[in-house]
């Protein structure tokens, strides 16, 4: 290898030595920092860890705890004048902004710690960063009540405003456009053509389409429980069919929202036409949806908020959305990342991937639903590819 050896953090007669190897894309660190190395060393694996997949530090790949040495990739030259990116504050922002969701305590702030290589900043050394650990007690002060923590997301609300206005999203009537959506009236009944195709009477809906009989099917057994005397939300709805479906199995009420105008427009036109009662759709973005619902239907849309149409900055905060708006029971789709609209198409998850928690994974996804729900039954796969699942979730 041919490394390039520099001498760092020479201070009270410690050395940390750092090794280059930018061919073979290796940064070593050997903490040399006496009595303190041992523990130096463990914190900077600590944060590395933690911080692994956020993109803002090092990628660790391996490390030695006898010679408290640091194996990871080069991220760079150090910062200045000369290789400063434009948006270099709003790169530091998001940085503080990840650094605090994990509560890390950042105490090294300086150029010397911050590398640049194509324009990406990556922060370095964490070997004194202690973990931030909110003690509303004061040391025991404060006789405290409390059981939540109001404020444990105080910073991200005061950083929300600045954090929105960097992010990117995917306007839907604009950007990109999923397949129009077609009605036509066939003697008493409309054919209605889109993302689902089904036709639709004022007594009866017929599904045609694989993907919503495929789901219709993993359903067949507790679906009209679900329904009958239920309200129902049917978010990202598209042609609305499982919002339709609702009005026939006896929902209280039915609220289809989404974002394309043409589906919206068309599915108004249906309910106006068929003189339904108790069903609107609404255009409403589903990450600003509030209203709780005793089913939810949440089909092919967790991708579309995690940060791509709407901004919910990591899955974790998705499945608690959801949770947040169903009463009682959730029939969601796990939408895989290797599922080809995402991996060939839209690349949905890669939206303002500095601004997300990267957790869009099925383990994790799975590891939400449990935390968040009392009961969780996986149905089945939704298409055949085999990267979409449905699970019914109840609170
Ligand atoms: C892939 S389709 C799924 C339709 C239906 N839920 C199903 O699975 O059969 C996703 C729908 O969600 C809508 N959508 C995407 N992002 C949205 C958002 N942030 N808020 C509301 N609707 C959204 C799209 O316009 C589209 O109609």
């Amino acid at each position: 290898m041919s490394f390039i050896d520099i001498e760092k953090g020479n201070q009270n007669n410690y050395t940390s030595k750092i090794r280059i190897d930018k061919k073979k894309d290796i940064v070593e660190k050997i903490i040399d920092y006496g009595e303190y190395s041992d523990e130096l060393f463990k914190r900077e694996i600590y944060w590395l860890t933690i911080l692994h997949d956020t993109d803002i530090v090092p990628k660790l790949k391996s490390c030695n705890p006898i010679t408290h040495t640091i194996t990871m990739n080069w991220c760079g030259d150090i910062l200045s004048e000369d290789n400063k990116p434009d948006n270099l504050y709003e790169q530091l922002f998001n940085i503080n902004l990840i650094l605090l969701k994990n509560n890390c305590f950042y105490n090294d702030w300086k150029a010397g710690n911050l590398l640049v290589k194509d324009n990406k900043i990556t922060l370095i050394d964490f070997g004194w960063c202690p973990r931030i650990i909110e003690d509303y007690s004061c040391d025991k002060e404060v006789k405290t009540q409390l059981t939540e923590k109001p404020s444990g997301n105080y910073f991200k609300d005061i950083f929300k405003g600045q954090l929105m206005s960097n992010v990117k999203l995917l306007d839907l009537n604009k950007d990109w456009q999923q397949v129009r959506p077609t009605l036509n009236k066939v003697g008493d009944y409309f054919s209605i053509t889109g993302y689902q195709d089904y036709n639709i009477s004022k007594i009866k809906i017929v599904p045609i389409s694989d993907n919503i009989k495929t789901k219709l099917s993993l359903m067949k057994s507790t679906i009209q429980s679900d329904i009958l005397g239920k309200t129902i939300s049917d978010i990202g709805c598209s042609n609305m069919f499982f919002g339709f479906l609702s009005y026939f199995y006896g929902a209280t009420n039915v609220i289809g929202i989404d974002l394309d105008t043409d589906y919206l427009k068309q599915n108004n036109h249906l309910i106006n036409q068929l003189l339904m009662k108790n069903v609107s759709c609404e255009n409403i973005n589903v990450v600003d949806y509030k209203t709780p619902a005793d089913t939810v239907f949440a089909f092919a849309i967790i991708h579309w908020i995690y940060s791509c149409s709407g901004f919910l900055g990591s899955l974790e905060n998705v499945v608690k959305h959801l949770k947040s708006i169903t009463n009682k029971c959730l029939y969601v789709e796990w939408i895989d990342p290797s599922d080809d609209c995402i991996s060939a198409m839209l690349h949905h998850i890669d939206f303002n991937k500095d601004l997300t928690k990267q957790d869009y994974n099925k383990e994790d996804f799975v590891k939400y639903l449990q935390d968040n729900f009392s009961s969780i039954s996986y149905l089945g796969v939704s298409k055949q590819s085999g990267t979409r699942e449905i699970y019914r979730c109840l609170t």
